[in-house]
């Protein structure tokens, strides 16, 4: 009752993040999701997009491609609202069978300056000996890359997995840049973490914990959304508290630096899973996807790591969360959302055959 009235008094205006356009409640998008166009190639061979937008209008993607033994971390760039795609630049290339690099994470920060961070771990064979989150940053739109800082690191563990995975960066309303994470105790055990860093990413502080610290679960794939740009945020991320992966959410009123009132926002039909969670706001509606198998048994080729891309809205500020709508079809992977204007978003999946991509949704009444 005291959130519901909390909220109530909040949400009026609303305000997106990416477009600073104030909107009364009465004008806030609606819930209900609709295709708006088919999936658009970003790269065929992309996965794990993440997508930020440019003080000039356009966004960028990044993600990871995997090729001829190689893992290339790659920038792409639209100036169409996701309609075409051009490549921009490249991060890093390693070679796969030595590195493990993934969960690419772009963001153009105030200065113009674009810095994107990734996991960056060092691997023998199929045994991790050293876990890293680094952050680079390119000065010139993404064409070139330089090492900025590492923002966690540590050496892995014998027989016990202490992994650090899935950076999400964020601006903070002061202007610092905030980076959430996951890092594991254990096979069964991982908690939600953030650092912060007052000089574009150069130096970070120590860490703020998210999530998890009260239960074994393994809390994962943290992504972080304005409700209303009064201080108040949403987390989502996938948890094993239940058995199978479930969407779980928590929230703070003070921009990220304090979090609690942890909730339930998806569990999955069937047994099935539903993981890898990224939360947006559209005009006031916050959006959260996540993959999830719950639909797709038969469907050869499907699994829970290629199952249905799906998402569900909230218009009370993340109380209350409708029907879940597909926005992938069967034999996506490792969704990612991008907010274009008052109604309209992208899903962002790794489609097989296709690659990675982006489609149009819109929200309707
Ligand atoms: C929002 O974005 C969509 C997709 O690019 C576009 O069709 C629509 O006209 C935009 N709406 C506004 C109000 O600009």
């Amino acid at each position: 009752m005291f959130l519901y009235k909390l909220f109530s008094a909040l949400l009026i205006p609303v305000t997106v993040l990416s477009n600073p356009i104030t909107t009364s409640i009465e004008q806030r998008s609606p819930g209900n999701v609709v295709q708006a166009g088919s999936p658009v190639v970003i790269d065929a061979n992309g996965i794990y997009i993440r997508a930020s937008p440019l003080k000039t209008g356009g966004l960028i993607a990044g993600y990871t491609a995997h090729e001829n033994g190689q893992s290339i971390l790659r920038l792409a760039q639209s100036d169409n609202s996701g309609s075409s795609w051009n490549f921009i630049g490249e991060v890093w290339r390693v070679d796969t069978s030595t590195h493990d690099v993934d969960n690419a994470m772009p963001l153009q920060l105030p200065s113009g300056r674009i810095v994107y961070a990734f996991r960056n771990h060092d691997r023998t064979g199929n045994t991790f000996t050293y876990y890293r989150l680094t952050l680079c940053y390119s000065d010139d739109g993404g064409k070139n890359f330089v090492y900025a800082s590492t923002i966690e690191q540590q050496a892995a563990t014998p027989n016990n997995p202490n992994g650090l995975w899935e950076p999400f960066l964020r601006v903070a309303a002061d202007g610092s840049l905030q980076c959430y994470y996951s890092a594991e105790n254990s096979a069964v055990d991982q908690d939600g973490y953030m650092k912060r860093s007052i000089d574009g990413g150069i130096t970070w502080s120590g860490w703020t914990k998210i999530s998890g610290g009260d239960r074994t679960s393994r809390d994962g794939m943290i992504g972080v959304a304005n409700i209303d740009n009064s201080g108040n945020l949403i987390a989502v991320f996938e948890n094993t508290e239940s058995g199978p992966f479930t969407v779980d959410y928590v929230l703070s009123h003070d921009d990220g630096n304090s979090w609690g009132q942890r909730g339930r926002l998806y569990t999955a039909r069937n047994g099935a899973g539903a993981g890898a969670p990224q939360v947006m706001n559209v005009g006031g509606t916050l959006v959260t996807s996540f993959m999830t198998d719950e639909d797709v048994a038969g469907i050869p080729g499907s699994g829970y790591d290629g199952a249905q891309m799906k998402v569900v809205t909230s218009v009370d500020g993340g109380q209350t969360w409708g029907l879940a709508t597909i926005t992938g079809d069967a034999r996506s992977h490792w969704p990612g959302l991008y907010t274009l204007n008052q109604t309209h978003f992208l899903a962002l999946y790794s489609k097989d055959g296709l690659g990675a991509v982006s489609q149009h949704y819109q929200l309707v009444n």
